[in-house]
């Protein structure tokens, strides 16, 4: 019997401190049985090394969001997101993380055209990043493209409801299934992915009945964001939830005021450095 056991860092230049721990898709997969989680997902996103380091210990998945594309580029939406952004972000996020399965987000254009064209944004993802893999948006659509990557060994995680690429067919991003018609759609896009093979599935700003119908018809986990309580695990925006953006969306806990902080040790340096208190001899160099 084979004791191999796959750990997508080890083969890095900076080795997991604890090789062939890290969480794995059949181990997500598993965690929904019988219709039921026991213990909720627990997925953040995050783009950089140092933020994967220090959300890595208490997160199952940590995801390479096309978010960046606003929190870290300063972009008007995921549109303009390239291949090499997620590349870039998703090797660092890997580099920083041992424990987590870390996924990466297919940014707009590298994927819908064909399934053949999704195979190769993906594996070029999958490669020069080293996560285990990949979600892209997208409902009934999108399922031959699923199964087909599925079927070529690249794990997908499905996300439906509101679905940020499409910002401008939908022509805004508020939450959706108001009416029954939308609402059934999300649903029927939700058992798609799910009939397609994905292995987790990610709901976001939908109306909470929505999500907890949604929840028990399909067989793999469910990840809210701005869903329901009743789904299989949640997601949020880091940036968001540490409180580093003056707005954030209704379905958005804040857990810390980062921005008030950072504003603050800025303006006490700013202030040291401007009254020559800052560095004093702690700081400096001199001879013993
Ligand atoms: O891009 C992203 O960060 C996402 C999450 C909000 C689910 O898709």
């Amino acid at each position: 019997m084979s004791t191999f056991t796959m750990d997508t860092s080890t083969s890095r230049a900076t080795p997991s401190p604890v090789p062939g721990k890290r969480t794995t898709v059949p181990a997500i997969r598993g965690r929904k049985a019988n219709g039921k989680t026991e213990q909720p997902i627990v997925m953040l996103t995050a783009y950089t090394m140092r933020m994967a380091q220090l959300l890595d210990p208490h997160c199952d998945m940590l995801l390479v969001g096309d978010s960046l594309g606003q929190v870290i580029y300063g972009l008007p939406s995921t549109i303009p997101v390239t291949l090499e952004m997620m590349c870039n972000h998703g090797a660092a996020v890997v580099r920083g993380s041992w424990h987590a399965l870390v996924a990466v987000d297919m940014p707009f254009g590298s994927y819908e055209g064909s399934p053949e064209q999704a195979f190769a944004a993906a594996s070029r993802i999958m490669k020069e990043t080293g996560c285990a893999a990949v979600k892209l948006e997208g409902g009934e659509a999108m399922a031959p493209t699923i199964a087909f990557l599925t079927q070529r060994g690249i794990p997908v995680i499905g996300h439906v409801g509101l679905t940020p690429q499409a910002v401008n067919v939908l022509g805004g991003y508020g939450a959706r299934g108001r009416e029954t018609r939308e609402a059934t759609k999300i649903i029927a896009d939700a058992k798609a992915v799910d009939d397609a093979g994905a292995f987790c599935i990610v709901v976001e700003g939908v109306m909470e009945q929505i999500a907890t119908d949604l929840s028990a018809k399909v067989a793999a986990p469910v990840i809210g964001i701005g869903a329901s309580a009743d789904c299989d695990g949640q997601v949020l925006v880091t940036e968001d939830m540490l409180g580093l953006f003056e707005r954030t969306p209704r379905f958005v806990k804040r857990y810390a005021d980062l921005a008030a902080e950072i504003g603050q040790a800025a303006a006490t340096y700013a202030a040291e450095v401007r009254e020559r208190s800052f560095p004093t001899a702690d700081q400096t160099y001199r001879p013993k």
